[in-house]
């Protein structure tokens, strides 16, 4: 029978459902299409940890599992985005060292370039999770979202954090609505801006908090979002990784009762460029110790009060101690090991003390 032998209904019908599968299929196509293109920079930590039983939440080996295995473990993430692993490092993140962020930033900064590459995703150790996402918070220009995630429990342990951390973070890797924000930290079901997140809490999957609030939350596979960092990041940064060769030495002294001057009399021997004083309350410095550190100032060594207290310190330049007559910088609200990050990049671009303490203000 020829096509117009048919009655006209079912000629009708029969155009709808080509028209209809039409349809279908350009929304199918459209909707592999509108999935992101996630890329994941696999560095070690818990994340990638195991241990031997169940029950071992905090007996475990870090850095163990290969990147490829945490994506095959998460058949999810084929709903939200496409994913493929760099396996760029695999060590526990205590062992960072400059050189690993240096690597780490330059590789971000050319995958963001890459049109094929909507959003970054780097799975950390939780140690120094907050050290790494601020560095990229402050070097890598680009409004793509990179998202650092780990967890506090291995993958083998009742109750793991890292999967869903995995699935939230590249969530929010892959979404428009997290352009612009700076380098972030996923953890937790929360969104943190890598500037202000710190490993608060050492033993629960709570842990990281920042003194200033979460930027939003990620809930089931959607990411809302409540503010934005109000300081300087990647594309309004002065700072740009592809022009840092080399990071310079900066230490950090932590400072109690009962404090001598042997360990910053140590970095100043070693080439410390600056020493981070990890003082108590308001960065404050012990009248004993003034003497060796103006006498490092002297030397051209940078001093740099910053507050361990814990839930969120705020060191007021000229309040405690005459920063104006020493010629000492103040963290603002940064933490020691913030602190460190800020100033080891701030002095690959300048040594004067009023440009550092403005950079201090504004990152
Ligand atoms: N070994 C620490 C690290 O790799 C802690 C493990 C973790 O929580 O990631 O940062």
């Amino acid at each position: 029978m020829r096509f117009r032998q048919f009655s006209g209904f079912a000629r009708a019908l029969f155009l709808s459902m080509v028209l209809l599968g039409g349809v279908l299929g350009a929304q199918f196509s459209h909707a592999e299409a509108a999935k992101p293109n996630v890329v994941i920079l696999a560095t070690g930590g818990t994340i990638a940890g195991a241990g031997a039983d169940a029950m071992n939440s905090a007996t475990y080996q870090a850095a163990k599992v290969p990147v490829d295995k945490l994506i095959a473990g998460l058949p999810q993430l084929e709903k939200i985005a496409t994913v493929r692993g760099e396996q760029v490092f695999q060590i526990a993140s205590e062992s960072f060292r400059n050189d690993n962020l240096l690597a780490l930033g330059k590789r971000v900064a050319a995958l963001v370039k890459q049109n094929d590459v909507d959003g970054i995703v780097i799975t950390h150790g939780t140690d120094t999770a907050e050290e790494t996402a601020y560095f990229l918070n402050l070097v890598v220009k680009t409004e793509k979202p990179i998202v650092v995630v780990a967890s506090m429990r291995p993958g083998t342990a009742i109750s793991a954090d890292g999967a869903l951390n995995l699935l939230n973070a590249i969530t929010v890797a892959g979404s428009k609505d997290a352009r612009g924000k700076g380098a972030l930290v996923v953890m937790n079901d929360t969104i943190n801006s890598g500037r202000d997140v710190s490993k608060m809490i050492n033993i629960r999957p709570d842990a990281f908090q920042s003194p200033w609030g979460p930027l939003g939350l990620v809930v089931e596979g959607k990411s809302y979002w409540f503010r934005k960092l109000d300081k300087r990041h990647t594309t309004t940064s002065e700072f740009d990784i592809e022009k840092i060769d080399a990071l310079p030495l900066v230490e950090i002294a932590y400072a109690a009762g009962n404090v001598n001057d042997t360990a910053y009399r140590a970095f100043a021997k070693t080439g410390a460029k600056a020493i981070i004083h990890a003082g108590p309350g308001n960065g404050s410095v012990a009248g004993t110790l003034v003497p060796t550190l103006q006498e490092l100032r002297g030397k051209g060594l940078h001093i740099i009060r910053s507050s361990h207290v814990n839930a969120g310190g705020f060191v007021l330049r000229n309040a405690e101690q005459p920063d104006d007559k020493y010629d000492w910088l103040v963290a603002h609200d940064l933490n020691p090991q913030k602190a460190r990050i800020l100033a080891t990049v701030a002095l690959t671009a300048t040594n004067d003390t009023k440009e550092l303490q403005r950079i201090f203000m504004e990152y």
